[in-house]
């Protein structure tokens, strides 16, 4: 994963376009100094301190380089992340963020590159491929029925609960059920603790101004099994064990099973490699799933969680949210595949809570050889970082930008934005390969909560960021539950 030196691809731009500038000619923090506040900032509240140095350059790129290190732009327009994402992503690679999550996930599809990450991609892709993930229905149906029916019988109304770990435990119970045929429910509360233990370690080195002065953590002799900040690394191995023992248990449970099985850890365990009939090794096995199993619900729990809250602060939306559950399944039907079009301003909802609470909030990517974007030369080993966050909240493509507003997703209005003005799943080939899943299972769960109950933010609640690998609420999301 380390920079190549340059063979140069589009880097001269066509003929009539004006010549790239010298990406040291972006404005922004290039001094020691400069840099150290700025990272103080993003270490304070990275992403509001990427919105405001965003508005303070215009929306235009700005850099936030450490002498003798590579640079790193920071390009939160649509077209330059299009030219990075998509036009010309062959001349990228994941960087140093990825680098931490290498330790917790290994080499799955999220962190892997080259010729194992196409492999890998092409034996998983017909799982998640159109209309065969209608199949993931009824697994996201029962799941949400247990959890109603738990709710039903512990919860008296009004109960005060932190629906953060409520949506947790549910998308890990989907994703058990859909993609793994296991039943997590045992192991989730451990599970989803030792994951936000992991997650907040990975954050929290990730921020750290060491890592970013070095322009990668790599180049400081950090991956497997490095050596820094002792008790923050003890917590993280610690959760590695905890995340490590549930995936080692359902892939033995799985191996001990004479039941057929068609799902994702079937397909994976299937396996032959086309020319030395070779499975997956055990590690490329663990890897996928822990990969799988983590990527695939901790980021549409936040991105639920965040849609509670703002429904709870927006109760018109949340009015005709309920209208349309009402209209199309009425009190007590669970919806089914074909239902899901006819539920769109309940899929819009969601669409708008990840506008504004985006649960990737950045993406980050390395130019393995010189090439160009956003009108600058870039130099191989150079870091773009592009942030959901703040493009999902430009007045120049999102009217009133703070306000919570699904309409913008109804109809025809998405066709008015440029394409790359909504990118909570990312573009281009290292797109999220669970966009349907997760639109489907996120559809399907706001929908039947909505059948029985109302969430209200407790008085109290603050909808605040806690940015570590992915955007968690700080302070979980704590509500009354009403039963409808
Ligand atoms: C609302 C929920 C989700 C959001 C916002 C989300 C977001 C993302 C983003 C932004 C990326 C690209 C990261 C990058 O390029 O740097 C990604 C990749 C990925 N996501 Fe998701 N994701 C979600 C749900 C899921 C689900 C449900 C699954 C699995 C069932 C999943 C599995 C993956 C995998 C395996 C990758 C790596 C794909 C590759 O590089 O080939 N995600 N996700």
């Amino acid at each position: 994963m380390t920079a190549t030196t340059a063979t140069p691809s589009h880097a001269a731009g066509s003929p009539t376009a004006p010549a790239p500038r010298p990406v040291s000619e972006a404005p922004g923090a290039t001094t020691l100094l400069a840099v150290g506040r700025e990272l103080a900032a993003i270490r304070k509240d990275p992403v509001r301190s990427l919105e405001l140095s965003s508005a303070r350059h215009g929306g235009r790129p700005f850099q936030l380089s450490a002498p003798g290190a590579h640079a790193s732009l920071f390009i939160n327009d649509p077209e330059g992340a299009k030219e990075v994402l998509l036009t010309h992503q062959d001349d990228y690679e994941k960087s140093s963020q990825y680098e931490i999550l290498q330790r917790v996930l290994g080499l799955g599809l999220v962190t892997s590159e080259g010729e194992l990450w196409r492999e890998h991609r092409s034996i998983v892709q017909p799982v998640f491929a159109g209309r065969a993930i209608g199949a993931f229905a009824q697994y996201m149906v029962a799941a949400a029925s247990d959890a109603l029916d738990r709710w039903d019988a512990t919860w008296t109304d009004g109960q005060e609960i932190d629906l953060s770990v409520e949506m947790s435990m549910l998308t890990l119970d989907i994703v058990g059920r859909a993609l793994v045929g296991t039943d997590f429910s045992a192991r989730s509360t451990e599970f989803g603790a030792a994951l936000g233990d992991m997650l907040e370690a990975a954050g929290a080195i990730g921020r750290s101004p060491v890592t970013h002065i070095s322009g990668g953590i790599k180049r400081m002799g950090v991956g497997r099994g490095m050596n820094l900040q002792p008790r923050r690394l003890q917590r993280m191995n610690a959760a590695i064990d905890v995340l490590d023992d549930v995936i080692l248990e359902l892939i033995e449970r799985r191996r001990r099973s004479t039941d057929e099985h068609d799902d994702l850890l079937a397909v994976l365990m299937g396996y032959r490699h086309p020319e030395t009939g070779e499975p997956l090794s055990a590690t490329a096995l663990r890897d996928e799933l822990m990969t799988f199993v983590t990527a695939g619900h901790e980021t549409t729990a936040n991105g639920l969680s965040w849609m509670w809250g703002l429904l709870s602060q927006h109760p018109s939306a949340r009015a005709q949210l309920l209208t349309e559950v009402d209209e199309v399944l009425g009190g007590d039907r669970t919806p089914d595949y074909d239902d899901l079009r006819r539920l769109e301003w309940t899929t819009a909802c969601f669409q708008e809570s990840m506008r504004l609470f985006p649960p990737v909030w950045i993406v980050q990517r390395r130019a393995k050889v010189d090439t160009v974007a956003a009108g600058y030369a870039i130099p191989a080993g150079t870091v773009i970082s592009i942030s959901p966050w703040v493009i999902h909240r430009d007045a120049r493509n999102w009217p009133n930008p703070a306000g919570y507003d699904p309409s913008r997703f109804i109809g025809d209005a998405p066709k008015d934005r440029p394409r790359l003005a909504y990118l909570p799943f990312a573009a281009g080939r290292r797109m999220c390969i669970g966009q349907g899943f997760a639109m489907m299972e996120a559809t399907i769960v706001t929908a039947m909560l909505s059948q029985r109950y109302t969430f209200d933010l407790v008085p109290t609640a603050r909808l605040e960021t806690d940015p570590s690998i992915t955007l968690r609420p700080r302070h979980g999301m704590p509500v009354i539950a009403h039963r409808r």
